[in-house]
């Protein structure tokens, strides 16, 4: 698949994507090497045209009789998630959120590494965090001049975030994972991900209301 291609993918696939990436790398840990949309439909909860929508849309046809090549399909994804490098991360913030993520031991087993950690409190600047030492966010400039850093993660106040964003900026970051609750202006190349855990319990509300309405209603 060339990246033409790759754009034509909907967004709204590439969100399910890293669902099915899961769910394809626990067979493959359990040593199944194929599967049927049907089956695989039933483990995931999704129906199963929706499966081979999904996945013919880049290329994965299913062979009838035989259905998916679990390999070939999660190496695919992989690809097409950008999982088949690794990532070097920083955190600034290294508050609540901030030490959580550092602490979350999955993010290294997909290839997304922190490699630092700042903050602005000088009560918790040099204490360690997992691997890492808090470091003075003073010092942000100069560390990303001599490391290369693709992703900064911001899990600092939203009042804050606006002046270390061009910093980020300047210093070649490619993305940012942006917990602040602010939405951030920067050049085309350089992407935001806004990720907000409220978004998620909201979604979870509205579920919930939608059958008490339904319960009501009957
Ligand atoms: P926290 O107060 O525990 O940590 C914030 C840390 O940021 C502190 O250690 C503080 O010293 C540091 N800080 C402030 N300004 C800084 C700067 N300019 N440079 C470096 N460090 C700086 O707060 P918590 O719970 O970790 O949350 C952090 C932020 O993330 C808050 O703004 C919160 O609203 C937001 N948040 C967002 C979530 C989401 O789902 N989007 C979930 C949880 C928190």
């Amino acid at each position: 698949m060339d990246n033409n291609d790759k754009e034509k993918i909907s967004i709204a696939v590439v969100k399910r994507l890293p669902r099915y990436y899961r769910y394809l790398g626990d067979l493959l840990e359990h040593g199944i090497t194929r599967i049927s949309s049907n089956d695989l439909s039933r483990r995931m909860n999704v129906t199963a045209s929706q499966i081979r929508q999904d996945l013919n849309k880049f290329g994965c046809f299913g062979q009838r009789g035989y259905g998916y090549n679990v390999e070939m399909l999660y190496n695919e994804i992989k690809k097409i998630l950008g999982l088949d490098r690794e990532y070097s991360l920083i955190i600034i913030g290294a508050g609540n959120l901030g030490q959580a993520l550092a602490n979350y031991s999955n993010f290294k087993k997909r290839g997304f590494n922190f490699i630092g950690i700042f903050d602005i409190n000088p009560e918790i600047i040099g204490k360690k965090v997992g691997n890492l030492i808090i470091q003075n966010v003073d010092g942000l400039e100069n560390f990303l001049k001599e490391n290369k850093v693709d992703i900064a993660v911001l899990s600092i106040p939203k009042t804050n975030a606006p002046q270390i964003s061009p910093i980020l900026v300047n210093n070649g970051v490619k993305g940012i994972w942006n917990f602040s609750h602010i939405d951030l202006k920067t050049p085309n190349n350089v992407i935001v991900e806004n990720a907000h855990l409220t978004d998620s319990v909201m979604t979870l509300s509205y579920k919930i209301s939608e059958i008490e309405n339904i319960e009501q209603s009957e």
